[in-house]
C-alpha cells in the first residue's frame, strides 16, 4: 500500500532550529505498521531522519510516538487502520523535550519513576523462608506489571501539559504495583510511607481523570484506574487531610445523602471549612457565579427518589445504618 507520512521534524543543529512538517511517500506491505513506514523513510528517503525502535514487537517500548494526534506504539499500529485519505500524521511523544525528529528526552519520565522508589520495601518482620504472595494477588498485579515504560500515557497526560511537576500516570501506576503487592509495607501489606509520599501535591490527587492515559496505553495497564485505586488505599489508610481526599468524600457524601451534588458546599468542604485564605481566593469565582445566575441553591433538597441512589451505594459499599 502507498502511504503519505506527514512527519514532524526537528533538527537542533539547524541554523534556525524550529519544528516543521515534511511529507514522505512510501510503499509498504498491506499489513505493514506505522513503524515499517517510518523505517522506510529513513532507509529510502532521508538517512538523517531520527526515530527510536528496537523489538518491533510491542515489548521494548521504544517506538512510542503520536500517530494522528494520539500516542501509541508505531510497531503495534497497523498503517491501514490509521490511514486517512492516504495520509498518516506522526509526531514525537508529548510532554517530553524533543531531541531530534521523533526522538524525545525521557529524563523527566525516569526521574518520576525513580521518585516512587520502584522496588519492594517490606517493613514487617522478616519471614523465616521466602515471602509468600497469593496467586490472586499476583494475578491482580499482572495487569500493571504489563507496563513496558513506553511513555505513551505520559505523552498524552493532560495534567502534565499544564503542570510538569505532576508525577504522571506511569510513575503512579508503578507506585500502585508496589502498594498493591502484599510483600510491600507492613505485615498487613499496607505501605504507609509510600501512600504518605504519593498523597502530597503533584501526586495521586492531581489526576483529573481525563482518561487519555487509559486510551493511550498499548498494554492495557489503565494507569488512571491504578491512580483511583491508590486513592482508595490512601483513604483506607486514614489519609483524609488533603483537598483531594476531602473533595472525594464531600462529593460522595452529598450524592449518597441527597441523590445529587451539593455544589455550593463542595468547594468549602474540599478546601477545609476553616481554610479562610483558600476560601477567600475562590470569592471572585463565587461572585461571577452569582452575577451570571449560576449560583447553586442555598438549601440543598433531597431528590424525591434519592433512596434509589442510596441503594446503589449500599450495593457497592454494603448496607449502612442510616
Ligand atoms: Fe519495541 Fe515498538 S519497537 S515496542
Amino acid at each position: 500500500m502507498d502511504v503519505t507520512l506527514k512527519v514532524q521534524r526537528f533538527d537542533p543543529e539547524a541554523a534556525d532550529p524550529k519544528p516543521y512538517w515534511e511529507n514522505f511517500q512510501v510503499s509498504i506491505e498491506d499489513n505493514g505498521t506505522v513503524l515499517d513506514a517510518l523505517i522506510k523513510v529513513r532507509e529510502d528517503n532521508d538517512g538523517s531522519f531520527s526515530l527510536r525502535c528496537s523489538c518491533r514487537s510491542s515489548i521494548c517500548g521504544s517506538c512510542a510516538v503520536r500517530i494522528n494526534g494520539h500516542a501509541g506504539l508505531a510497531c503495534k499500529t497497523q498503517a491501514q487502520k490509521v490511514i486517512k485519505d492516504g495520509v498518516i500524521t506522526v509526531e514525537p511523544a508529548g510532554n517530553m523535550p524533543v531531541v531530534k525528529d521523533l526522538v524525545v528526552n525521557f529524563d523527566g519520565f525516569w526521574d518520576k519513576v525513580m521518585e516512587v522508589e520502584p522496588y519492594l520495601k517490606p517493613e514487617g518482620p522478616e519471614p523465616e523462608a521466602e515471602y509468600i504472595a497469593s496467586n490472586d494477588a499476583m494475578l491482580h498485579l499482572s495487569g500493571v506489571t504489563a507496563c513496558i515504560m513506553c511513555g505513551a500515557c505520559y505523552s498524552d497526560c493532560t495534567v502534565l501539559e499544564v503542570d510538569p511537576t505532576f508525577l504522571g500516570p506511569a510513575a503512579l501506576a508503578k507506585a500502585y504495583r508496589f502498594t498493591a503487592d502484599p510483600r510491600d509495607g507492613d505485615e498487613n501489606g499496607v505501605s504507609r510511607d509510600r501512600l504518605e509520599q504519593l498523597n502530597k501535591p503533584t501526586g495521586m490527587w492531581d489526576c483529573t481523570r481525563c482518561m487519555e492515559c487509559v486510551t493511550a496505553c498499548p498494554k492495557g495497564v489503565a494507569p488512571m484506574d491504578r491512580i483511583m485505586a491508590l486513592r482508595d488505599q490512601a483513604l483506607e489508610a486514614g489519609f483524609h487531610n488533603t483537598n483531594g481526599a476531602r473533595h472525594t468524600e464531600a462529593f460522595s457524601d452529598s450524592v449518597e445523602h441527597s441523590g445529587w451534588l451539593d455544589e455550593l458546599r463542595l468547594v468549602p468542604k474540599s478546601l477545609g471549612m476553616t481554610n479562610v485564605s483558600a476560601l477567600v481566593g475562590y470569592a471572585p469565582i463565587a461572585i461571577q457565579a452569582i452575577t451570571h445566575g449560576k449560583m447553586p441553591p442555598i438549601i440543598h433538597k433531597k431528590l424525591p427518589d434519592s433512596k434509589n441512589v442510596r441503594k446503589l451505594f449500599d450495593k457497592v459499599q454494603g448496607p449502612k445504618q442510616r
